[in-house]
């Protein structure tokens, strides 16, 4: 049974509060908050049932909690976690791990020293659909992956402090790095801040893999639909994922273009005017999901991590630290009007 607290109760901390609090796993001890609104919300529905806390000293020095979930505003990641590894916790943080790659590199190395979990929560990995999108890719049932196209769009929730990159991008970010399993070495951002000055509030995003990959992401909270969807174009098939919808979240079409030669006889001499290109386009299958709420499938990861069922979180520092380098090279662009920026990633954020 793991003893952990939790850090931030403001928008997104009541979702995890409740699903630590749910997991018979581990107990929630204490949820700390400097706000004492967001705490008396929290008593309203909790009760006695954990600690209240607003100093978060007194999270530290509690010898009984062994795991703390950072969920505060992105700034204080960096400290509040550091403060966490130092005081021997295990530590789950809230994306993106850090404001810039050398601090998720600074608590990654103090987690590996002092040999504890530290756990980013790029929920969409832990997501049922984007695992099943995985399981497609690895299968090599869509052939070569030619590109990645992806739109997370709505109305609101407007964020005044972080642009549409950081507050919706990570997502799109965490989720082609761990499709694609490769880092980019390229990356263009064009947006605009047409509400708050300073705060771009639709980007659109390009990555270049070494591979020959693109990807490309549109976030906003400036549209006039709701929009969560991902596309993923091989050579052979064609499979889109949609977030939004409730039965029907991948679809996987059997659509491309075949090559056919024309004249077999021969094949060693074949030159491209031999070739007929052939649209097909075949049946839509629908994969059937057992979906689960991904925060609870990520809870539950950071548990098994930390009591040392399972060896490394799937996203661990290496991959807050990859997200956040794509994140920086985004901002220097974005602030360069699209200009490219090319990404040198130093050997330990590679894949481990
Ligand atoms: N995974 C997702 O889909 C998702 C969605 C939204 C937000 N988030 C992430 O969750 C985190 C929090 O975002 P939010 O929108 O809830 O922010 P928020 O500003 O609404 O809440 C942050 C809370 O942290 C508290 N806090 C800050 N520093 C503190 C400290 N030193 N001690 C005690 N309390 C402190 C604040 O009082 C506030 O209540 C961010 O990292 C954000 O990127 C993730």
């Amino acid at each position: 049974m793991l003893n952990i607290a939790v850090v931030g109760a403001g928008y997104w901390g009541p979702n995890i509060i409740r699903n630590f609090y749910e997991n018979p796993a581990c107990c929630l001890t204490a949820v700390c908050d400097q706000d004492t609104d967001a705490l008396n919300r929290l008593k309203e529905m909790y009760g006695p049932q954990f600690r209240y806390e607003t100093d978060y000293s007194a999270l530290l020095e509690d010898s009984q909690i062994q795991a703390i979930a950072v969920v505060t505003n992105i700034p204080s990641h960096l400290p509040l976690a550091k403060a966490a590894l130092e005081a021997g916790k295990h530590v789950f943080v809230e994306k993106p791990l850090a404001m810039t790659a050398e601090d998720c590199r600074t608590l990654g190395q103090l987690a590996e020293k002092n040999s504890k979990t530290l756990m980013v929560g790029h929920t969409f990995v832990y997501n049922p659909a984007v695992r099943t999108l995985k399981d497609i890719v690895n299968s090599g049932e869509l052939g070569d992956i030619y590109y990645f196209h992806s739109k997370r769009v709505n109305l609101g929730r407007v964020q005044t402090k972080f642009n549409a990159l950081w507050s919706l991008a990570v997502h799109d970010i965490s989720i082609v790095l761990y499709l694609f399993d490769e880092l980019p070495t390229e990356v263009r951002a064009w947006g605009n801040a047409f509400i708050t000055p300073g705060v771009e509030d639709v980007v659109f995003l390009n990555l270049t893999f070494p591979s020959g990959k693109l990807a490309h992401m549109h976030v906003s909270w400036l549209d006039p639909e709701k929009k969560r969807q991902v596309t993923l174009v091989g050579s052979r098939k064609m499979v889109v994922y949609d977030d939004v919808s409730l039965d029907q979240k991948i679809a996987i079409y059997d659509k491309g273009v075949d090559k056919i030669l024309t004249d077999s006889t021969y094949p060693e001499y074949k030159d491209f005017s031999e070739f007929q290109l052939l649209v097909r386009s075949g049946n839509v299958t629908l994969p059937h999901l057992n979906f689960v709420e991904p925060l609870k499938v990520e809870c539950q990861h950071f548990i098994d991590c930390a009591t040392g069922k399972i060896d490394k979180p799937l996203s661990g520092w290496p991959e807050g630290e990859a997200v956040v380098r794509v994140l920086e090279a985004g901002q220097i662009s974005l602030e360069q009007a699209g200009h490219p920026v090319e990404i040198v990633w130093p050997t330990l954020a590679k894949k481990r």
